[in-house]
């Protein structure tokens, strides 16, 4: 369809009356999409993004902390357009692959740590996830040993949205309503440590994490417990930083009890902190399993990979007396098309050493974002480099937190997007994950509106008589 003047609102219009009538929004909210539908996003460029009025906006969440490299990039739009004229998709099953998926998985191989060399590609992180837990279950039963089968999880970890990711997901109002299979997991507590107990330091509290999680193991028995499931920084859970140490300590735990660990890097990967993968390189810990999406193809093409170590992938490509296969896998698991993107996505974040510019740029845009903790609802701005939160609270010294029908992370998101600037809510929180495109002007002006507009939602609650 070629959009001209005359027609543009009207289909515009009828975009946005389809889409109220037909499409079905992940995590919609049923309190409003009734009456006010969607806002039909048209196009792109770098860290702007535009509405069906034209109007601007600085993307500050990436999409969905996933447009890594920016909007509309053209290199990567006639990357794209070349390979789907080559070739689009053919299966990888059993004995087929294309050299997009081959030289993807290689590259994967080297980016990622240790003996990490071995890739099962799917369409996004839950299926990654599911992916990995299929793949521990499945060694353990290879090895003997099918009592291992429980997993660790986190109270407000994020893992994705089918039946076991969302199991996984420790962030419970989300379970409501959902028969999730969650007999074989176990939620740890949050490493959180703005809301850690009042008595204890940052250093007590990591303790008392490392002390939990040891006597959970104990108490279900090693023997019984096949992984651990952590993001290394928690994403949609808050952007929750555990406590130096804490990731290294429960890896030696996990060691220890012959439980293996799996990365959720979903978010942390490419870039987002200043590395293409930062298990290793910012937090010193190797995992078993590294899960990746979102920032793998920076959203150009959904695309998400489970990598396996060389240990458990011995194990699970031996043929079975009863069955050689290894059956698991997916029609669009090594889709030629998104791989091609991947490996794009990869040698412009290179090339351009977007890595780089995080690393310099990311600790200028926490200190500017920091100076919000004088205005007295923000309890806490944190997170590092490309991905930071600020949480709000009614009372600073006791931390108490505001009603939750206050809904106060939407109303600075409203006040922030009507001055241009799109954030996240998510309960008292509102997240910043913008493309790694962003400069300084971007994280001047993003600092700038989310100060007015949290004064501005001040003054409304002050109004209403909240404040
Ligand atoms: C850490 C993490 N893991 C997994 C997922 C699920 O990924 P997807 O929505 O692509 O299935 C997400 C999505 O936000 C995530 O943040």
């Amino acid at each position: 369809m070629i959009f001209t003047k005359n027609n543009i609102s009207s289909d515009l219009e009828r975009a946005w009356q389809n889409d109220k009538d037909h499409v079905i929004h992940p995590y919609a909210n049923y309190e409003r999409f009734h009456e006010d539908g969607s806002v039909v996003y048209t196009k792109g460029d770098r860290h702007f993004i535009y509405d069906d009025k034209d109007r601007k906006y600085l993307d500050g969440i990436a999409g969905l902390w996933c447009v890594n490299i920016g909007h509309g990039n053209v290199e990567m739009a006639a990357h794209i357009g070349e390979q789907a004229k080559n070739l689009a998709y053919f299966n990888t099953f059993e004995d087929a692959t294309s050299p997009s998926a081959a030289n993807l998985a290689a590259k994967l191989a080297s980016l990622c740590p240790g003996s990490l060399n071995h890739v099962f590609f799917g369409t996004g992180g839950s299926m990654a996830n599911d992916s990995a837990i299929k793949i521990v279950h499945y060694y353990f039963n290879m090895l003997g040993m099918p009592k291992k089968k429980k997993i660790l999880s986190r109270n407000l970890g994020y893992h994705g949205s089918t039946y076991l990711a969302h199991a996984l997901t420790g962030i419970s109002s989300t379970h409501i309503g959902f028969d999730l299979p969650k007999d074989m997991i176990t939620y740890l507590s949050a490493p959180y440590p703005y809301r850690r107990p009042d008595e204890m330091t940052i250093q007590e509290f990591c303790d008392s994490l490392i002390e939990e999680m040891e006597h959970k193991i104990l108490e279900l028995g090693p023997e019984t417990i096949a992984c651990f499931i952590a993001e290394p920084i928690m994403g949609a859970g808050g952007v929750i930083v555990p406590p130096d140490g804490y990731l290294i300590k429960a890896y030696e735990l996990c060691k220890k009890y012959n439980i293996l660990v799996i990365a959720d890097e979903v978010v942390t990967a490419f870039g987002r902190l200043g590395h293409l993968v930062a298990s290793k390189e910012k937090f010193d810990v190797q995992p078993d399993i590294i899960v990746l999406a979102k920032g793998l193809s920076s959203g150009y093409i959904p695309l998400g990979a489970t990598v396996i170590s060389e240990t458990i992938h011995k194990v699970i490509s031996r043929p079975k007396p009863e069955n050689p296969y290894f059956s698991h896998g997916f029609t669009y698991s090594g889709h030629a098309l998104a791989c091609a993107t991947g490996l794009k996505n990869i040698e412009i974040m290179e090339r351009e050493d977007f890595c780089g510019h995080v690393r310099t740029v990311g600790p200028y845009f926490k200190k500017q974002l920091k100076t919000l903790e004088d205005l007295p609802v923000v309890g806490e701005v944190r997170g590092s480099h490309f991905m930071l939160a600020l949480e709000y609270v009614k009372d600073k010294r006791t931390k108490e937190s505001f009603p939750a029908e206050i809904n106060i992370g939407k109303r600075i998101y409203h006040s922030a997007k009507k001055r241009g600037l799109i954030i996240r809510p998510i309960g008292p929180i509102n997240v910043l994950s913008p493309p790694l495109t962003y400069d300084k002007d971007a994280i001047d002006e993003t600092v700038d509106i989310m100060k007015k507009s949290i004064l501005e939602t001040m003054n409304d609650l002050s109004k209403e008589g909240h404040l």
